[in-house]
């Protein structure tokens, strides 16, 4: 079993002490995707706990061998009786790596949707699928596309250069490019450019295969694609709605939440909807949830405990900045932003603005929100909140693969009562699904739940069974209807 341990304790207040894992010095030394440092920890105020992720061992990975038999990845087909527990380490580290990696072509699609949707670089008209599915066969939008990539070039070398450029400036320059002479910003334009076009038939493909997907099919549709980090708050809100569904159906009892564990967490840098660009990175999923739980009595934020799992450095060190930054008494503040441009139906709309509007207020005061920019100013709606920094202090954020790595949680007390993957297990086949389904099921309680708004595979039989599915129709126009999916961690195993 390939283990690589750290402990995190934790002093009177449960902040981490000198021991923690410094992401962020690693990030220096290598590029993001190389980074594959295990580092699990779980904490408690007051006491020194210690907790690891490790690799999914052969046994615990048996079942999910067994049944998907013939849909194996192709080097376990052929391994056939030979694979044994070494040959299923090594495997799974390597696979580990391939997961991660494509982390990097999620940040090319960051990259392309900041070039789309940017309102801080330029002042040309954003690209919104419609203009995305034309570029390439209408001048007009060819043209939209060179201004922007020319505009972004000059944002991403000008030495005032704020977070988000100076990110895309890392990936660029790991890629090779460079901003010093007019070749070379021409070979960065194409580069740009050629991504708008990949995204554009990554896009039609996704829509055809939409037309006739049910969904089991949809719930793996980026079972080939780059990783991305988008967040925003409609996942939030579907939660939301879940909870208190799971609370007027008796699933959860008040007060009954206080360990929580949200997978996939992301980064709020430029999302695929609308791409804001014009306040700082931020990642809101965890506040969210921590919100709606205290705001239905499901539970108290005071003591509330949630651990954060993501492969992303970026993730993962934003978190860790944060909850430095908040041990030092500093408020988290999160901008809430929402689009009106995108089609939503109207029932749908009046309850997510209910929600939208008292957002936040379980957690922390309201703030003044960063300006919009006229670009965006009639149809982007924001309101701010600076969140208590005891709040912030009782997330912790660990760098963990869910398909091929599982936290230890041997005493009960460190075993989650409700983990939460959004848009997480989309980019996942079968196979994969159904490791994250064991190990994920490995860290609930008896009794406690897996959230998520996509279909987990399940054909190989699991601790974890379908207790509840909400559905509901988002627009009519185009139809989208979403999902909620809450699985049970059978109580009698
Ligand atoms: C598209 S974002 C979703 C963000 C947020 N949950 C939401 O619904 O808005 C996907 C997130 O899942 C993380 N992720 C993807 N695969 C993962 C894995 N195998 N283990 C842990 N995190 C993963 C990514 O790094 C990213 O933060």
């Amino acid at each position: 079993m390939h283990v690589e341990e750290r402990m995190l304790c934790t002093d009177s207040a449960g902040l981490p002490r000198a021991s923690t894992v410094d992401l962020e010095d690693a990030m220096k030394k290598a590029p993001a995707y190389l980074l594959l440092m295990v580092a699990g920890a779980l904490t408690l105020p007051g006491r020194c706990q210690v907790s690891t992720a490790e690799f999914i061992s052969f046994e615990s990975a048996k079942p999910v061998l067994r049944v998907m038999g013939e849909s194996l990845p192709s080097e376990l087909k052929q391994a056939g009786s030979q694979l044994d527990a070494k040959a299923w380490a090594e495997w799974v580290k390597k696979e580990d790596a391939v997961i991660r990696q494509r982390l990097e072509t999620g940040e090319e699609d960051t990259l392309t949707n900041l070039l789309r949707f940017g309102v801080t670089f330029t002042k040309e008209y954003q690209i919104d699928r419609e203009y995305l599915g034309k570029y390439g066969h209408s001048t007009l939008v060819n043209s939209f596309g060179e201004h922007r990539a020319d505009d972004l070039i000059r944002a991403l070398r000008s030495p005032s250069a704020g977070e988000r450029m100076q990110q895309m400036r890392v990936l660029l320059e790991n890629k090779g490019f460079s901003f010093d002479t007019a070749a070379e910003r021409d070979r960065l334009k194409e580069y740009l450019l050629a991504n708008l076009a990949r995204m554009r038939d990554e896009f039609n493909a996704y829509r055809e295969k939409q037309k006739s997907a049910g969904i089991e099919e949809r719930s793996q549709l980026y079972a080939d694609r780059g990783i991305s980090l988008d967040t925003n708050l409609w996942p939030d809100f579907a939660l939301d709605l879940q909870f208190r569904q799971m609370l007027k159906t008796g699933l959860l009892k008040p007060g009954s939440v206080r360990r929580i564990a949200v997978v996939g967490p992301g980064l709020d840098f430029a999302n695929k909807e609308y791409g804001n660009d014009f306040y700082p990175l931020q990642t809101t999923q965890p506040f969210a949830v921590m919100d709606s739980l205290a705001r239905l009595g499901l539970a108290d934020p005071a003591s509330l405990e949630l651990v954060t799992l993501d492969i992303s450095p970026n993730v993962n060190v934003h978190l860790q900045r944060v909850r430095k930054a908040a041990a030092k008494g500093k408020a988290y503040t999160v901008q809430l932003a929402w689009n009106s441009a995108v089609p939503r139906g109207q029932d749908y709309l009046a309850d997510f603005v209910k929600y939208w509007q008292t957002l936040g207020d379980q957690i922390g005061a309201v703030t003044k929100p960063v300006p919009v920019p006229p670009a965006v100013a009639g149809e982007t709606h924001i309101r701010a909140v600076a969140i208590r920094p005891q709040v912030v202090t009782h997330i912790t954020p660990i760098n963990m693969n869910v398909v091929y790595q599982r936290l230890r949680v041997p005493e009960p007390e460190l075993q989650f009562d409700l983990i939460i993957g959004t848009n997480v297990f989309i980019y996942y086949g079968a196979f994969e699904q159904s490791l994250a389904r064991a190990n994920l099921a490995s860290m609930i309680k008896p009794g406690g739940f897996l959230l998520t708004n996509e279909l987990l595979a399940d054909k190989v039989p699991s601790q974890l069974v379908d207790a509840q599915r909400l559905s509901r129709t988002v627009s009519t126009v185009p139809l989208i209807t979403d999902y909620m999916f809450c699985y049970k961690r059978d109580p009698s195993k």
